[in-house]
């Protein structure tokens, strides 16, 4: 009877570990740019043009050179998995594998921005508790944490009221997106959208073929 139950615990520990195995070869490869830029070429079709709008309703397509990698496949993810609600998103993201968003990432990434560690003498008081996460410099404190400096006001707008509507689902942001009042929400973005060194448009589409 011990010998049996031996037995049964061996090959539950043998079954872990080849799970184990299995979930390590499925898991993506850290990223490669170049295999990424190859698949970006879609994609700059919207984020490699400057001052690109999303129709209907109208806002800035983000920039996504300097945002930390951790946080672009963060979002991608959100898109694929539903947590974030926007059609085109959704279907470019669906059909994207794990290595493919690894690779996209690191290359749309480029160099992620790095804090100077000094906070600017403006910040606003509105932006106090945001910087505690996304810097006072607007490069945020953890890679999984989105950097702000830079980015498009509209498109900063936008996500925070999706964030308090619930068309993006984050438990984080929705706290603090539903507490702000809109004279914040303007000044907030006001401020994080003009900080600089900050997030740039990719590289034109066009030079993917040059290049
Ligand atoms: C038709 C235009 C279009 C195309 C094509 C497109 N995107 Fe987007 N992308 C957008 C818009 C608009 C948003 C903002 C959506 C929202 O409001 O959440 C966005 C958001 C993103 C974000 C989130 C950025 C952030 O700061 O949270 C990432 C990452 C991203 N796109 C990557 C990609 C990748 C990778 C591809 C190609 C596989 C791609 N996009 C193709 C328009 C596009
Ligand atoms: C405790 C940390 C934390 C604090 C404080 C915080 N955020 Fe965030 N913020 C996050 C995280 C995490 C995300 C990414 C959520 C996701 O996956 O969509 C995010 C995303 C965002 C985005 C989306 C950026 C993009 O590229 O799409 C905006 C805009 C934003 N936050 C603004 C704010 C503002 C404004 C405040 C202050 C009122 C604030 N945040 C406070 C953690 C924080």
């Amino acid at each position: 009877m011990r010998e049996r139950g031996r037995g049964i615990l061996f090959t539950a520990i043998a079954a872990l570990a080849f799970a184990g195995t299995a979930l390590a070869q499925q898991a993506a490869a850290p990223g490669d740019a170049k295999r990424g830029k190859e698949l970006s070429y879609t994609c700059l079709g919207c984020h490699g043009i400057a001052g690109y709008k999303n129709a209907y309703p109208d806002y800035s397509v983000p920039m996504l050179q300097g945002q930390h990698t951790e946080y672009i496949s963060a979002a991608l993810h959100g898109y694929r998995d539903g947590d974030r609600a926007h059609l085109t998103m959704h279907s470019v993201a669906s059909t994207l594998s794990e290595q493919d968003i690894a690779d996209i990432a690191v290359y749309f990434a480029g160099k992620p921005l790095e804090s100077a560690g000094k906070a600017p003498a403006n910040v606003p008081p509105a932006a106090a508790l945001c910087s505690a996460c996304h810097g006072a410099d607007g490069v945020s404190i953890t890679p999984m944490y989105p950097s702000l400096a830079g980015q498009h006001e509209d498109y900063l707008k936008r996500a925070i009221e999706e964030y308090a509507k619930g068309g993006r689902k984050n438990a984080i942001m929705k706290g603090f997106a539903s507490n702000l009042k809109d004279a914040d929400i303007a000044v907030i973005v006001r401020y994080y959208s003009h900080l600089s060194p900050g997030l740039k448009t990719e590289p034109r589409p066009y030079s993917i073929l040059t290049e």
